[in-house]
């Protein structure tokens, strides 16, 4: 190809760049004190997650995945849940979410999304639910909130623990209560993964609850199992936040509002701008509930607009190509599954540039040149 990349889709340096001096601080601060495990800067900021979050309790972990997977194994610990119990999940979002599942010896229980909100349809869950459903995990994805009446009314009519996969929504809030995600269900997960809206400069994750028990649990099957210095409960792991990247992570959750400005900036251009037969804009909503972590829209020749687009010198990504019933790992448990509309979205997903290193100009320029394309070209 060898095009120039005027616009790229998301340029890491260029996005640390803008809060270079304070993150090179931070992370002297951590050097200085000695400190490379644990201590103040990992408590700080599981401080400020949580009054962020609105919750009592954050305990920061070593990335995502691990904050699911160490979710459902302290509630399995906690005799809340047990192998072979059933999850509910959305079949459309990134396999992380079933991984997390699976490995726990659960069983996930993929339900499609809206054609809309490319979310969990909550009006679906309640006929996925037999004997043995324990839970249903909502993942927010893209950046939006996925959470409402029917959502909150069948996991409490049913019993059913309500966890989020939080990795991807940092700062939103339900259109249902207001609350922030994160705050939404019995726990949630967070993913500090470099290209996140609040991203490490390497792996990180979190989770957040109300429970403490459950706070702690978490705590102590991250740390070996042990509740103390070498006193083991559980058969745990080692999932531990690093303070390196807790120093650089409340750096970065002190920007939080104008990261989320700057993306609904660029979102509302391109909701404006945009206008071409051939592409399916993303559900617009000013309402707090999306904090555009992708800009994703739709279209059935995705091959032929990326390569386009690559041409003028724009870059996209997909997110995702193939959904996780699809993928080589779940051929045998989860791959004679049809899900139409989960693998409809797969088919036709391009995320557009929306970034710290996309700045207004781009947008307006980005959206002229859609404006322009024609399909099949
Ligand atoms: C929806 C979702 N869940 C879970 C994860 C896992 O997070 P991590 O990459 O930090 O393990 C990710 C991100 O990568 C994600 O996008």
């Amino acid at each position: 190809m060898g095009e120039q990349i005027k616009y790229p889709f998301l340029d890491l340096k260029a996005s640390t760049a803008a809060y270079e001096e304070e993150l090179k601080a931070a992370v002297l601060r951590v050097i200085d004190s000695g400190r490379y495990i644990g201590g103040t800067e990992v408590e700080a900021f599981e401080q400020r997650l949580a009054a962020a979050t609105g919750v009592q309790c954050a305990v920061g972990v070593a990335n995502g995945l691990d904050a699911l997977r160490l979710i459902f194994r302290a509630y399995i610990e906690m005799g809340h849940l047990a192998p072979g119990d059933e999850v509910i999940v959305p079949a459309n979002t990134y396999i992380a979410s079933i991984l997390a599942v699976s490995d726990n010896g659960l069983s996930p229980v993929l339900v499609e999304p809206s054609d809309d909100t490319l979310n969990l349809d909550s009006r679906l869950i309640e006929a996925a639910i037999s004997e043995r459903t324990r839970a249903v995990m909502t993942v927010h994805l893209y950046g939006r909130a996925c959470h409402d009446s029917e959502m909150v009314d069948v996991t409490r009519r049913h019993g059913l623990l309500l966890i989020e996969d939080n990795a991807q929504a940092i700062g939103a809030r339900s259109t249902f209560n207001g609350k922030t995600t994160g705050a939404l269900g019995d726990a949630a997960a967070f993913s500090f993964y470099p290209t996140k809206n609040i991203g490490a400069l390497g792996d990180a994750g979190a989770v957040t609850t109300d429970d403490e028990q459950l706070a702690a649990t978490v705590r102590a099957l991250a740390n070996y199992g042990s509740d103390r210095r070498y006193h083991n409960i559980y058969i745990g792991l080692n999932s531990r936040l690093d303070p390196i990247q807790a120093a650089i992570l409340s750096t970065k959750l002190a920007h939080i509002d104008d990261e989320i400005a700057h993306r609904a900036s660029l979102a509302a251009i391109y909701e404006r701008e945009i206008n071409n037969d051939a592409i399916s804009k993303p559900l617009y909503s000013e309402s707090g509930d999306m904090v555009w972590h992708q800009y994703v829209v739709r279209t059935s020749n995705r091959e032929s607009f990326r390569a386009y687009l690559a041409e003028q010198g724009v870059g996209t990504d997909v997110h995702y190509a193939t959904p996780p019933h699809k993928q080589p790992c779940y051929a045998s448990t989860l791959g004679g599954l049809s899900l139409p509309i989960t693998e409809r979205i797969a088919d036709e997903v391009v995320s557009l540039p929306i970034s710290r290193c996309t700045s207004v100009q781009d947008a307006h320029d980005i959206a002229a040149i859609i404006n322009k394309y024609t399909p099949g070209k």
